[in-house]
């Protein structure tokens, strides 16, 4: 059994470094190395990622880095990319990486991407294969056909958060129907959007692993019952795919067969953007910027797998992420993109980060003693200037920061994109120099640890091999912290008073008495959904 790194001498070594370094000087770190930014800055899968604005040294990064082999992150990534159970509360592989694999392996790599494989991978490697290409075949039938200029998907969490951070990622490629996303249970999203909408040109999309979330079961009765009062019953098939494991779900709301596509038990909702949960991204750039968008993951998979831990990009973001968690006890971490095709970034790795680490067990159920994932927030930097910098700078709460930078203007505005570069650029030097400032009142104390990334330009490729890294990022810091990254039962327990709720309010509606036998906590929750006139 791997033991937590908490629990081995190789915490012990960072928790002495943590203590002289209390308070980490990055003016002085840099007055003292002039190749501190180049001794700090890694690149791969076209990113380029700069730690020389964290507070670290070689000291703490060569014990950090020790952290990963007292865990054996070898072994754990390929344990990983074999397909292996290590969602093991659900006995589930987590095999997103095999999502994203090329149909034949490029470049220095000749095999294909079935040798060396067991059977089963490679029948599961098959199975995603076709299935990706049905996903981009429809896309591009639908796309070719003309026949609807709207696609709305439905769908809530990784049904929503990834496809729909994507789509506007890539909206300068876009050039299909307009692509919209719901999700909110309350119903306005889809109400505001039906209201200018034509019928005959809709499509809908319901994406759900499960096909059983109530959010978008609700959202997808009121699309349907759209549809039917203006097209009647027999439009519906033609209105409606659906990407699901639920084939019985699928088949009641009447989805036809060749308009489903498959997901597997193996693929966590947080992970799925690659899979045909992906389909909108397809709808709206066409299959071939879509393969794109797989290689720039795959790329970034081959670097993970493969690279040194020095130059680990994944490797090394998840490490300062421990440093500043689990030592510098700084427990959030603000994400600022200084793009606002970038602006539902941070909501996305929102889910991604804290539904996967947001534990407080290990693998084996018992209480963890160390800090897990840390809260993720944030905005597009710029906005963010003119609302919570403030406190970044100043505040008594610390963050750490992820400040991500592109080169090249989605929009073709090398005058916008310079200001927004240099407003990025502005704000990270001061968040690591600090400012004398005439008083106190206007002294900025600097040593704010950030990370920096650089994208050269927004395309398909530089956006896939970004997600895969802060998906390997998490994937690192679960196995460092001993706990499962693939689970979310915090999130069931919701759904299911929720269903309690909501079956209660229709018992005491239709048996009253009935009704009086559920437990009292019920009973006050009925009280509530009264008062609330629900
Ligand atoms: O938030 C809980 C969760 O299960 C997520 O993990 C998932 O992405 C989301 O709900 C939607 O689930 P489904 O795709 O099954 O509708």
């Amino acid at each position: 059994m791997r033991l937590p790194a908490p629990l081995t001498p190789a915490w012990g070594v960072l928790q002495e470094l943590a203590a002289q370094r209390a308070n980490f000087d990055l003016p002085a770190a840099f007055a003292a190395d002039a190749e501190r930014e180049q001794r700090y800055t890694r690149s791969a899968a076209g990113l380029r990622l700069d730690l020389s604005r964290q507070c670290i040294d070689e000291s703490v990064l060569a014990a950090l880095t020790q952290l990963l082999d007292t865990v054996d992150m070898r072994g754990a990534i390929e344990s990983m990319w074999r397909g292996e159970p290590i969602n093991n509360t659900e006995q589930r592989a987590a095999w997103h990486v095999q999502l994203r694999r090329p149909a034949v392996m490029t470049g220095d790599l000749t095999r294909d991407m079935t040798r060396d494989l067991t059977r089963d991978v490679t029948s599961a490697t098959a199975e995603v294969l076709a299935e990706r290409r049905r996903m981009l075949a429809f896309a591009d039938e639908i796309r070719a056909s003309g026949a609807f200029d709207t696609v709305i998907n439905i769908g809530i969490g990784g049904s929503d958060l990834g496809p729909a951070m994507v789509v506007q990622a890539l909206r300068s490629l876009a050039n299909g129907p307009k692509v919209y996303f719901v999700s909110n249970v309350d119903g306005i999203a889809l109400h505001d959007l039906l209201q200018e909408l034509d019928p005959a040109r809709t499509l809908f999309i319901i994406c759900s692993k499960t096909f059983t979330t109530q959010e978008t079961l609700a959202n997808a009765e009121r699309a349907r019952a759209w549809i039917l009062e203006h097209l009647g019953e027999s439009a519906i098939p033609n209105h409606f795919a659906a990407v699901s494991v639920n084939a019985a779900a699928m088949d009641r709301f009447g989805i036809a067969v060749d308009r489903r596509f498959a997901m597997w038990d193996w693929v966590g909702g947080r992970y799925s953007v690659w899979s045909a949960v992906g389909i909108s991204l397809a709808m709206a750039v066409g299959s071939a910027r879509f393969e794109e968008f797989l290689a720039g993951a795959h790329a970034m998979d081959e670097h993970f797998r493969t690279a040194p831990w020095a130059d680990n990009l994944p490797a090394l973001m998840a490490l300062v992420g421990v440093w500043n968690i689990n030592f510098l006890k700084i427990p959030t971490l603000a994400v600022l993109p200084y793009s606002e095709r970038l602006a539902r970034f941070p909501a996305f790795l929102q889910q991604l980060e804290m539904e996967s680490n947001g534990k407080s067990v290990t693998r084996e159920g018992q209480p963890v003693s160390w800090e897990t994932a840390p809260v993720v927030w944030g905005e597009p930097g710029n906005n963010a200037q003119h609302s919570f910098f403030q406190l970044l700078h100043q505040g008594t709460l610390r963050a750490a920061l992820d400040v991500i930078l592109l080169r090249v203007s989605p929009i073709g505005d090398t005058k916008a994109q310079s200001l927004a570069t240099a407003n990025g650029l502005a704000q990270i030097e001061t968040f690591a120099m600090g400012q004398q400032g005439a008083d106190a009142h206007r002294r900025h104390p600097g040593s704010r640890p950030q990370s920096v990334l650089v994208l050269d330009e927004l395309t398909p490729r530089a956006l896939g091999a970004l997600i895969a890294l802060y998906e390997h990022k998490v994937f690192v810091q679960s196995v460092v912290w001993g706990i499962n990254a693939f689970d979310q039962f915090g999130v069931e327990a919701g759904k299911r008073v929720c269903n309690e709720m909501l079956a209660t309010s229709e018992a005491s509606a239709t048996s009253p008495a009935s009704a009086m036998d559920r437990d009292a906590k019920l009973r006050s929750v009925r009280q509530l959904l009264k008062s609330l006139g629900a």
